[in-house]
């Protein structure tokens, strides 16, 4: 794992695109995870302004998101099939067919589950997975006690996550759907890179648990200290809880691999 710290979240999301940007340059057939929340936005503005000055083309690449809420249907404005339409497909060139969420409408969420697995495997899995941080320690939806190994699969929300997303509902808590489509921990450990990207200060504590405390199921973005390439992205803010934070700087600043970004 490393830890890149950036002055703001501007300049921390904008990392985390041009990471991206990177990825679908080396490979334009790419794979990628894609995540939904606030956080996420700002990175997706980046790509898209990107696209319009012609300096990312997605006609080739293909997208699988994290999660979807059970019994949205995609044209709800609160599915995260409509968020992602808005927020980035709509925006670029890449091919709707080629973009991936889990179908929270479907009638056996188990066979779903069991398909969006396939599909991943038969694509020959992610390249490259975006991910944020609930204030649970979530990723996706993988609440505390998620398997570290398991696969995507239905989950319940707990209380605080209700809570926190919320605030995206305007109907508010009563509207957000209980259960979620998920992937699972064990298949973002399969992804070959990760990026966690989490900016401002209601994070600071539980990035803190992420990347400095022990791994356990109770927060699975801890999970992450076992991904072979996994790279967090924090601002200044997110970052205030770390305590090794002069060390991580002291390895952003003599690591040739991010030279250009700096
Ligand atoms: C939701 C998503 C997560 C995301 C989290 C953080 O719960 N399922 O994948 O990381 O929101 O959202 P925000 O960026 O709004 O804090």
């Amino acid at each position: 794992m490393e830890v890149i710290v950036q002055s703001d979240q501007q300049k921390a999301s904008e990392l985390a695109a041009a990471l991206i940007a990177q990825q679908i340059g080396a490979k334009p057939k790419t794979v990628l995870g894609l995540a939904t929340g606030r956080t996420m936005e700002s990175v997706y503005d980046c790509l898209s302004k990107w696209f319009e000055s012609k300096q990312l083309d997605f006609a080739e690449v293909s997208t699988f998101n994290l999660d979807e809420y059970i019994g949205l249907a995609g044209d709800d404005v609160n599915s995260y099939r409509h968020y992602m339409n808005e927020k980035l497909f709509s925006r670029i060139n890449i091919d709707p067919k080629n973009t991936h969420l889990p179908n929270g409408m479907a009638e056996d969420i188990d066979q779903e589950c069991e398909h969006y697995e396939q599909l991943i495997d038969d694509i020959n899995g992610l390249d490259l997975q975006l991910l944020g941080i609930g204030r649970s320690g979530h990723i996706g939806f993988n609440e505390p006690l998620s398997a570290l190994r398991s696969r995507t699969r239905a989950k319940g929300l707990t209380p605080q996550t209700l809570e926190q997303n919320a605030e995206l509902f305007p109907g508010g808590i009563e509207e957000v759907p209980k259960r979620a489509i998920t992937m699972g921990v064990g298949t973002i450990l399969d992804s070959k890179r990760c990026i966690l990207l989490a900016t401002g200060q209601e994070k600071a504590s539980i990035i803190a648990k992420a990347v400095e405390g022990p791994v356990t199921s109770m927060i699975s973005a801890t999970a992450l200290q076992l991904h072979p390439r996994c790279t967090v992205i924090v601002d200044e803010e997110a970052a205030s809880d770390l305590e090794q934070l002069d060390y991580y700087r002291w390895i952003f600043a003599n690591e040739p691999e991010w030279e250009p970004f700096r």
